[in-house]
C-alpha cells in the first residue's frame, strides 16, 4: 500500500482540478479498481455509464477501444487512456476494409459487431454488441443470420442461445482462448464444489463444462446474489482479485490468464495522464458519426 499511497493521493487532487472521472473496466487491477475509480464495471457498464457522465475530462482505465467508445459518446469531451499501446487482440484482428469485403460476400446480411474493436471498425457496422447484450441485440434485429464479427467464439457461444446462424471471423482474445475444457474438469477434480462461470469469449468447448457464462459484470452479478462459497471464474486474473478484496467468505479458485493489454494500466500511468493531460484518444468526425450510430443503435436495444 505504501508504495501506492502517494499515487493515490495525487491522483484524487487531480480529479478535482481537471473535474475528471475516471471509468476502471473489471480487469483493472484491484488499486485501480478500488482506490481512484468512480465507475467500475463491464464494457457494456462503462459505455452506458460515458454517456451521463459530468465533467471535462474522462480518463478511461482499460484499453484502447474502451476509451474510443467514450470519446465518441462524449466528442466535446477530452478522453484519455493510460497508455496508448494498450491494444485487444480481437480489435487488431480485423479492418475496415474486412468489413467492407465481407458485406459485398453476403450482401443484405446485417453486420453485428463486438465492441472489442476500433471505430473504423465499428463505422462499417451496423450495430455493435458487448458480451453482456449481445443475445438481446441479435434478437432484436428480427433476422435468422447475421455476419458476427470478430470474435468467432463469442459468436459460435451467442449462436447456440439465440438459434440465429452466425458468419464468423477467426478473431479470437488471446486471454480467453487460452483456457481448455480439460482446465474445467480438472478444476472440478481439485474443487467439487465449485461454481464455475466462464467468459464467452472462452472457445464453446470451454463454455460447455462451466454452469453458465456471462460478460464480466453478469459474473459479479452472479457472485453476489447467489454467494456461492466457493466460485471459479473462467477469465482475466484481477477480476478474481476486485470481487474477493470485497468478499473474503467467498473462495475463489484462481485459473486465470493476465491480459497484457490491460495490464499496461497503472496509477503511476493514471497520475502522469491526468498531470499532463496526455495519451488522448482522438477520431476523425466523418469516422466517429458513423461508429457512433452503431454504439447508439446498440444501447437503445
Ligand atoms: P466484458 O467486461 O464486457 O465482459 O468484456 C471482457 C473483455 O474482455 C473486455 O476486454
Ligand atoms: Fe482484448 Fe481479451 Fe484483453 Fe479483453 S481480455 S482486452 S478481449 S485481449
Amino acid at each position: 500500500w505504501a508504495v501506492h499511497a502517494a499515487d493515490v493521493e495525487a491522483i484524487l487532487d487531480l480529479k478535482r482540478e481537471r473535474n475528471a472521472v475516471i471509468l476502471a473496466h473489471n480487469y483493472q487491477t484491484p488499486e485501480i479498481f478500488h482506490c481512484v475509480s468512480d465507475i467500475v464495471g463491464d464494457s457494456l457498464a462503462l459505455a452506458r455509464e460515458a454517456q451521463t457522465v459530468d465533467a471535462d475530462v474522462i480518463m478511461l482505465a482499460g484499453v484502447h477501444f474502451m476509451a474510443e467508445t467514450a470519446k465518441l459518446l462524449n466528442p466535446a469531451k477530452t478522453v484519455l487512456v493510460p497508455d496508448l499501446r494498450a491494444g485487444c487482440s480481437l480489435a487488431e484482428s480485423i479492418t475496415a476494409q474486412d468489413v467492407r469485403d465481407l458485406r459485398s460476400q453476403h450482401p443484405g446480411v446485417p453486420v453485428v459487431t463486438y465492441v472489442n474493436t476500433s471505430a473504423a471498425v465499428k463505422a462499417e457496422s451496423d450495430i455493435c454488441c458487448t458480451s453482456g447484450n449481445a443475445v438481446r441485440v441479435i434478437e432484436s434485429l428480427g433476422v435468422d443470420r447475421v455476419i458476427m464479427i470478430p470474435d468467432e467464439f463469442l459468436a459460435q457461444n451467442i449462436a447456440r442461445q439465440t438459434g440465429v446462424e452466425v458468419i464468423t471471423w477467426a478473431g479470437h482474445c488471446e486471454v480467453h482462448e487460452r483456457f481448455t475444457p480439460q482446465d474445467i474438469r480438472q478444476l472440478r477434480v481439485d474443487h467439487p464444489d465449485a461454481v464455475v462461470l466462464a467468459h464467452p469469449e472462452c472457445p464453446p468447448d470451454v463454455v460447455a463444462e462451466a454452469d453458465t457464462s456471462g460478460s464480466t459484470a453478469q459474473m459479479l452479478d452472479f457472485v453476489v446474489t447467489r454467494r456461492p462459497s466457493t466460485v471459479a471464474l473462467i477469465t482475466e486474473c484481477s477480476m478474481s482479485d476486485n470481487i474477493a478484496a470485497q468478499h473474503p467468505e467467498i473462495d475463489f479458485v484462481r485459473p486465470c490468464n493476465l491480459c497484457p493489454h490491460m495490464k499496461r494500466s497503472s496509477l503511476a500511468k493514471i497520475r502522469a495522464g491526468l498531470e499532463s493531460l496526455t495519451h488522448e484518444v482522438t477520431i476523425e468526425p466523418d469516422v466517429a458519426d458513423r461508429a457512433r450510430r452503431a454504439v447508439e443503435r446498440m444501447l437503445a436495444v
